[in-house]
């Protein structure tokens, strides 16, 4: 987090290509990633989506969610009336951490001093991107928004996230490790209800 408030004060970045450079210039927390995967959408979105990392597929094609988690949020998004494209999407951390497994690469989860060297970033990303409602996805994004990490299970629902409204509900990709079928389709129900509920505060 020192690394990342020096370089923040060094040239305070007044919008979000500024920041985005900032980040580029600052490589991946721990070596591995391909290139910095940047937030994505409209600034002064009704509402912003906080992940937690870029994975595989975000890491060699640079945009947030195209993976199989991306695939699923984008069904969901679509079921709950929610156009992806009016939406502003980003990470709490910007690079892929992973450990090589043959020719796969495995996610492995952003240590808590990850997530703290890099919310500066984030924070100064909503700034510039001043969304009306900002959505946690997951507990790594609300370790990033909050500072605390606190179990989805007790902080679910409406949050708020310093000066932005909030919300807090699970990442998809915790919807795709679920182990049987009907376990999965409730949890992707209470997924699309929190989905509707956000949908509903943001307009
Ligand atoms: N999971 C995330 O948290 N972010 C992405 O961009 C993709 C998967």
């Amino acid at each position: 987090s020192e690394h990342a408030l020096e370089l923040m004060s060094d040239r305070e970045p007044k919008t979000l290509e500024e920041l985005n450079a900032i980040i580029a210039a600052a490589g991946p927390p721990v070596p591995g990633a391909t290139q910095a995967v940047f937030g994505e959408g409209p600034e002064h979105a009704d509402i912003a989506f906080v992940g937690e990392q870029p994975g595989d597929q975000e890491d060699r094609l640079g945009r947030p969610f195209v993976g199989p988690a991306g695939k699923l949020f984008d069904k969901a998004l679509r079921e709950a009336g929610i156009d992806r494209a009016e939406a502003y999407l980003t990470n709490a951390v910007k690079h892929f951490k992973f450990e090589q497994r043959g020719h796969r690469r495995i996610h492995a989860k952003p240590s808590a001093g990850e997530v703290k060297r890099e919310r500066p970033w984030l924070m100064k990303e909503l700034e510039l991107a001043r969304p009306k409602l900002v959505v946690a996805l997951g507990g790594t994004a609300v370790l990033a928004l909050t500072g605390k990490s606190t179990p989805i299970s007790r902080s679910r629902g409406r949050a708020r996230f310093g000066p932005y409204q909030g919300y807090i509900t699970v990442h998809p990709s915790y919807l795709l490790r679920l182990p049987d079928e009907a376990t999965k389709r409730e949890a992707y129900e209470a997924f699309l209800s929190d989905l509707r509920h956000i949908h509903d505060l943001a307009r």
